[in-house]
């Protein structure tokens, strides 16, 4: 763990995000495969986390206002399993979500929030304290998705861990790596944690498909932002005129997405050319979703038992806490 950076006297910082180097790696190797793919953790610099908020506000976008009305009709049985916890929030993003539990909370917990996009987590965090004053907040800026061990934080230890993963960001895993995703969770609240997981249900194309590419066209520009990104850090010449964006549900059951080129042509990244020709597609994500017990047999494969889940009257979408097994 590296050292803590004090930026702001109330929220402790830690940095760990990966290297440029990792992205630079990790793209060129997307970039050179037989199906061209970036991981969708690439999707949020400062603008894609913005263009992420604003799709969470779409009428497509049936997610984002289902999860919160769920939590916000079962905040109180929810507290009361968290108690005077400690929660950890994966992909923390604007840290909205995470205030409907805290309003229902008689104690405040230790806040620890992770996140990629170290700008927006401490925008958000600095916003959660001026609202949550005497919350103690720890910020660490990491891929989340990657085995982690938490700071030694002396008033953390021996409390209840929550894990917060709100969102259905664990659909934008495969389910060997959602997998691998939970066991590594399972590591970090080890011996007695929780887990609070937001999951989007399986459900018909005609509202799934809609929410992926939207009237707006919001859903296309946050794909192709990731462009915009790699042209920025790491010196490539994507002309964003000669690309666009194309989603659709796979019966298997995931969404996928794709940036798809609108012409031969060539694209360089680090004196390396990358031919692209008209039609092929670069995938940006896959978005799975999960009926309950789908999603419950994986997490008990991961070393959850299940203990509640709650979903909406239309069945859109599911919150399910968790117990270490
Ligand atoms: C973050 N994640 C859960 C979103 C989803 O629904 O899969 C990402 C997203 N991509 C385009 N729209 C939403």
């Amino acid at each position: 763990m590296t050292s803590m950076l004090n930026v702001e006297p109330d929220i402790k910082l830690y940095d760990l995000h990966p290297p440029l180097d990792d992205f630079r790696a990790e793209v060129l190797n997307g970039l050179t495969r037989l199906q061209k793919s970036i991981s969708p953790k690439f999707l949020y610099d400062k603008r894609g986390a913005e263009l992420f908020d604003a799709i969470c506000t779409l009428d497509e976008y049936y997610l984002t206002r289902t999860e919160v009305a769920i939590l916000r009709t079962y905040a109180s049985a929810i507290a009361e399993l968290i108690g005077d916890g400690v929660l950890i929030e994966f992909g923390s993003g604007s840290s909205q979500k995470v205030r409907i539990l805290l309003d229902a909370m008689s104690h405040l917990p230790t806040y620890v929030a992770l996140d990629i996009s170290k700008q927006h987590l401490q925008d958000s965090c600095r916003n959660l304290v001026n609202a949550y004053p005497g919350l103690e907040t720890i910020a660490i800026c990491t891929d989340y998705t990657q085995p982690l061990q938490l700071p030694v934080i002396p008033s953390i230890q021996n409390k209840h861990h929550v894990a917060f993963f709100p969102g259905s960001s664990i659909g934008n895993l495969q389910p060997e790596e959602a997998v691998q995703f939970l066991k590594n969770t399972v590591s970090l609240l080890h011996p007695n944690g929780s887990l609070l997981i937001g999951v989007d249900l399986k459900k018909s194309k005609d509202i799934l498909e809609p929410a992926y590419d939207d009237a707006k066209g919001i859903s296309a520009a946050f794909a192709l932002n990731l462009l915009v990104h790699i042209n920025r850090e790491l010196g490539a010449d994507f002309n964003l005129d000669q690309f666009g964006y194309r989603s659709f549900y796979n019966p298997v059951g995931r969404i996928e997405m794709y940036i798809i080129s609108l012409a031969d042509q060539v694209v360089r990244l680090n004196g390396i050319e990358i031919p692209f020709w008209k039609g092929e597609t670069l995938r940006t994500e896959y978005s799975y979703k999960y009926s309950i017990e789908e999603f419950q047999t994986i997490a008990i494969a991961s070393g959850f038992k299940p203990r509640t889940v709650w979903t909406d009257s239309q069945q859109l979408f599911s919150v399910h806490y968790l117990d270490l097994c």
